[in-house]
């Protein structure tokens, strides 16, 4: 258990948290247990396309992806997207954070915080994710939030070129 202080604010990112959006994410610790569509090697250009995507004045909806900022520095990203059609009570989370904040416990914090604003901000009844068998730090993290292990799916990924097992974790409105 870590004893670490867990000090962090959740808000939105913005164009000037550039060089440090790049200098965390560029590293393949995090690629490596992330979908593909999260490059690596991490461009400029692929932060400046992160940052704009997710711009809350500009998608006129309430946020969905937040910086994890310690110290005054954005050093890690968390996600809630709403699903669509028949799983549109549904919300799935993601997050990644820079490898020198590790181990402080910020993740769980940041984790339990999102379900709070996503189970508060949208029409959701369930939030699930989706860990690579092989990442036991997030499966820790999810579980510390109060999310349960819910499904394993045999060699549903392809990472790297190695089949990989998924799990996938869940938490119903209280
Ligand atoms: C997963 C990640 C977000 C965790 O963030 P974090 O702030 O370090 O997480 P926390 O400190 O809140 O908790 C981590 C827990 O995992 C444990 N842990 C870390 N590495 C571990 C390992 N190899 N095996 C088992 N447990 C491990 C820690 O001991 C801690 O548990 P504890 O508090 O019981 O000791 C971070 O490692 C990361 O960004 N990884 C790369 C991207 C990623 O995996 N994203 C999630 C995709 S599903």
């Amino acid at each position: 258990m870590n004893t670490h202080k867990v000090n962090f604010t959740l808000r939105p990112w913005n164009l000037d948290d550039l060089d440090n959006l790049v200098k965390f994410a560029n590293n393949k610790k995090i690629a490596d247990n992330l979908t593909d569509a999260f490059p690596h090697p991490y461009s400029r250009e692929d932060g400046i396309a992160y940052i704009t995507a997710w711009n809350p004045d500009s998608l006129h909806q309430p946020g969905s992806v937040f910086a994890v900022e310690t110290d005054g520095i954005a050093c890690g990203s968390i996600g809630i997207f709403p699903q669509t059609d028949v799983y549109r009570k549904n919300a799935e989370m993601g997050y990644w954070l820079a490898e020198e904040y590790w181990g402080r416990g910020i993740m769980t914090e940041a984790v339990k915080r999102t379900i709070e604003y996503g189970f508060k901000t949208f029409d959701i009844s369930r939030i699930f994710a989706r860990s690579f068998s092989t990442n036991l730090a997030s499966q820790r993290v999810l579980e510390k939030a109060g999310m349960k292990l819910e499904a394993k799916l045999e060699k549903s990924i392809i990472k790297n070129g190695l089949y990989l097992d998924e799990f996938i974790y869940s938490i119903i409105e209280p």
